[in-house]
């Protein structure tokens, strides 16, 4: 047999050897922790389908905020879970929402902490859906412009309270923009937009529907986010929020979108978020507590695999394990 002179082995023979060739380094940089804020005072209530996460206080927010901050992650992004939810999500669109109060908490003990805020109707709203629901023949529909009016309100009243960044992620048409304006138009033009922008109605979202208690009361999302099936779709939605003034984008899931997160770095070149949502999170969970798989091991690779496709930050439940493991 001849060998190639090429032999690509020689570069595998030691660790320090492959630590030399390496291509795509996972570092605590890259991480963003979500947090679910709930209201109450010294409360931590461990999310069933999601071992290690949990909904927090405030004061407990706070204190976890300082611990992931020790650790060197950069950002946070917060959910809310209110006392009351009701047709319009009222009380995700108040000054003094629960997000607002974690945002003035965080903000006032964690300065440096990057702290990003969910932009979404779902978690206040007692149908569970992302936007304003209005019957229709035998059926309903989400008003899109409605929606988007709220979610302005909402976005500015966490810039208000001091977020550093929002996340719009209820994927009405043209909520960026409409976002953009309010923030500019009222002194927060330095505020960036991070924007959901190929989210797809996914089955990975099970777990946070628990986590948040948002899951739709009837119907599902399809009517506006996006078919897993497409792709090409995604490259339109992240040119449209760009051009809307979206700062990053973002991909979600992450780990079965993988080919989306490449196409949308390759083709846009702008910073890229991916997600790396609670079922992925659930999943690995699951299988290391059975003994069935490695779990650090595992979730190093999927981690380094979203970062490899082209994702520049990652948010993820994993966040303060892997910097823990990073350290
Ligand atoms: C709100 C929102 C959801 C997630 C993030 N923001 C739920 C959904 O759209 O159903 C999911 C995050 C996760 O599964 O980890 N719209």
């Amino acid at each position: 047999m001849e060998y190639p002179i090429y032999r690509p082995r020689r570069l595998r023979a030691t660790e320090n050897i492959r630590r030399m060739v390496r291509e795509t380094r996972l570092s605590v940089d890259d991480l963003i922790m979500p947090l679910f804020i709930r209201p109450g005072s010294g409360e931590r209530r461990e999310i069933a389908s999601m071992p290690g996460t949990f909904q927090m206080s405030v004061d407990e927010a706070v204190k976890e905020s300082r611990e992931l901050n020790e650790l060197g992650i950069p950002a946070v992004i917060l959910f809310g879970i209110p006392e009351t939810k009701d047709a319009t999500g009222a009380s995700g669109c108040a000054e003094n929402s629960i997000v607002c109060q974690a945002v003035r908490a965080i903000k006032d003990a964690v300065p440096d902490l990057v702290v990003i805020t969910d932009v979404c109707l779902c978690e206040y709203t007692d149908h569970g859906h992302c936007g304003i629901v209005v019957e229709k023949d035998d059926g309903f529909v989400v008003d899109n412009d409605a929606t988007v009016e709220l979610l302005a309100g909402m976005a500015l009243s966490h810039c208000r309270a001091g977020a550093d960044m929002v996340a719009p992620s209820d994927m009405m048409d043209g909520r960026v923009g409409a976002i953009r304006e309010e923030l500019d138009v009222n002194g927060f033009a330095g505020v960036p937009i991070m924007a959901y922008a190929a989210k797809y109605a996914s089955s990975f979202y099970g777990p946070f529907r628990d986590a948040a208690e948002s899951p739709p009361r009837f119907g599902d999302r399809k009517s506006y986010q996006m078919d897993p099936a497409n792709a090409d779709e995604a490259m339109r939605e992240v040119a449209l929020d760009i051009e809307e003034g979206a700062d990053i984008v973002m991909v979600k899931p992450a780990l079965a979108y993988l080919a989306v997160i490449y196409r949308v770095k390759q083709e846009f070149g702008c910073p890229v978020a991916a997600y790396n949502v609670s079922g992925e999170f659930a999943l690995v969970k699951a299988a290391g507590r059975n003994g069935w798989i490695d779990e650090q091991r595992v979730t190093m690779e999927i981690l380094t695999s979203i970062k490899r496709a082209g994702a520049d930050m990652i948010l993820t439940y994993h966040s303060k394990d892997v910097a823990q493991w990073l350290s």
